[in-house]
């Protein structure tokens, strides 16, 4: 009997049905992922009870020696993985990371240069709505319109015109390489830094499916929880030469005491990242989102910038005559779960969109492969086509769960829920 079960049946509930909906409905947001047993074992640990501020060795608190077991283990994997001088693994997400780079390195009021929220970048690369675009003047590049990919010539162009202080590289529904050399030379010519975010890519990054920034950027950021399948949390590697600014900024700058349950975990997840099997995962990964790009290319669906190399799919609604916001809604019916995302020039605004953004790495955790992308693709388009259909989504929603039930992957913890 579950402790949780007889003290707080509500949040005990709502656990529960969260887990079923992970074994029982397709996972295909593009930033998400389904951590290991280890993984969960770590971030339900004691670890959450200590205050272990400060970095190891160097603690604000006493008893903090098996604390820095854990955080200066999760910072050596850290720099083996990504071949980095300087890791700093305390952020408690991936925005609280860009934050505490954008502080260290720059002054309020100093200029930036992101890609475009429309065009695939994030919040935190100076979006309005966001701390970094209220804190720095924010000048925003974006795709060309004939091949949707990075121009290149507009960023050049806007650096030359702005002066950055720092170039922001990065993306969060942006579904091709990202090609870093030249924003080192943009970035040269006009005296700015870089900051990579490596968010969605760094599984890809970790496996060489993808060029690892490091040996470009002065400071790289990623998530912990998207193709890397950690934790949520965030990670900041930098040159040694901004160690101490990036350490000082993160604690005591902007944040308190570290989440050591959560440090334990990411020690876990790259345990994993470094292992063989992790490769082939990443290398499934893009097998993947490719055979999917073209099961929905088949079915005339048109995909930003034609296809993808990476974990992400955008398609473009337009021409099918169904909102973003619309396919989203019916597909959840269906047990499908997207997100409904705006494409490069979007007309609509970001509650309704012209798009979905369609990711992998959940799925190929629990193992499917290409025969089951087309299913997939065949599944997403049936339920585009009958959204107004309660029964025809229903009956999709069964044939989701027969897939997912063949792929099952937290069925042993289901199964003690359930007793
Ligand atoms: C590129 C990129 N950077 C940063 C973040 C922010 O991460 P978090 O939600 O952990 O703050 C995201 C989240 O989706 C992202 O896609």
């Amino acid at each position: 009997m579950s402790l949780l079960k007889g003290f707080d049946p509500e949040i005990y509930e709502a656990i529960r049905l969260e887990t079923e909906r992970l074994e029982y409905k397709l996972e295909l947001i593009a930033s998400e992922n389904m951590v290991s047993e280890t993984v969960l074992e770590a971030v339900g640990s004691v670890l959450t009870n200590k205050y272990a501020e400060g970095y190891p060795g160097r603690r604000y608190y006493g008893g903090c020696e098996y604390v820095d077991i854990a955080e200066r283990l999760a910072i050596e994997r850290a720099k083996e993985l990504f071949g980095c001088d300087h890791v700093n693994v305390q952020p408690h997400s991936g925005s609280q990371a860009n934050m505490a780079v954008y502080f260290s390195a720059l002054k309020p009021g100093d200029t930036i240069m992101g890609m475009d929220l429309s065009h695939g970048g994030h919040l935190s690369h100076g979006s309005p709505v966001n701390f970094s675009g209220q804190f720095f003047n924010v000048v925003f590049y974006g795709v060309s319109k004939q091949d949707q990919r990075i121009d290149m010539d507009q960023v050049m162009d806007l650096a030359k015109k702005h002066r950055p202080a720092m170039i922001v590289v990065g993306a969060s529904a942006y579904p091709r390489t990202i090609d870093f050399a030249p924003f080192r030379e943009v970035a040269d010519t006009v005296g700015a830094k870089i900051m990579v975010d490596i968010a969605h890519i760094a599984g890809l990054v970790v496996a060489g499916l993808h060029p690892n920034p490091v040996p470009v950027a002065e400071f790289v950021t990623t998530t912990t929880h998207k193709t890397l399948r950690g934790p949520r949390g965030g990670v900041i590697m930098c040159r040694e030469e901004f160690a101490k600014a990036i350490d000082k900024m993160v604690f005591p700058g902007i944040q308190g005491g570290p989440l050591m349950h959560i440090i334990a975990a990411k020690a876990v997840s790259f345990k994993e990242a470094l292992s063989p099997d992790f490769k082939a995962y990443q290398g499934q990964i893009v097998k993947n989102a490719r055979e999917l790009a073209g099961a929905l290319t088949d079915r005339g669906y048109e995909l930003v910038s034609g296809g993808t190399d990476t974990h992400l799919i955008l398609v473009d609604l337009t021409e099918k005559g169904i909102t973003g916001k619309e396919a989203e809604e019916a597909l959840v019916k269906a047990g499908i779960t997207v997100n409904k995302n705006t494409i490069p020039f979007e007309t609509r605004s970001p509650f309704v969109t012209s798009g979905i953004r369609i990711g992998v790495p959940a799925v190929t955790t629990r193992g499917m492969k290409e025969a089951e992308m087309r299913l997939i693709a065949d599944l997403i388009d049936r339920g585009i086509k009958v959204r107004e259909d309660e029964q025809a989504l229903s009956k999709i929603k069964g044939e989701v769960k027969e897939l997912c039930l063949s792929f099952p992957f937290y069925g042993e913890r289901l199964k003690t829920i359930h007793a």
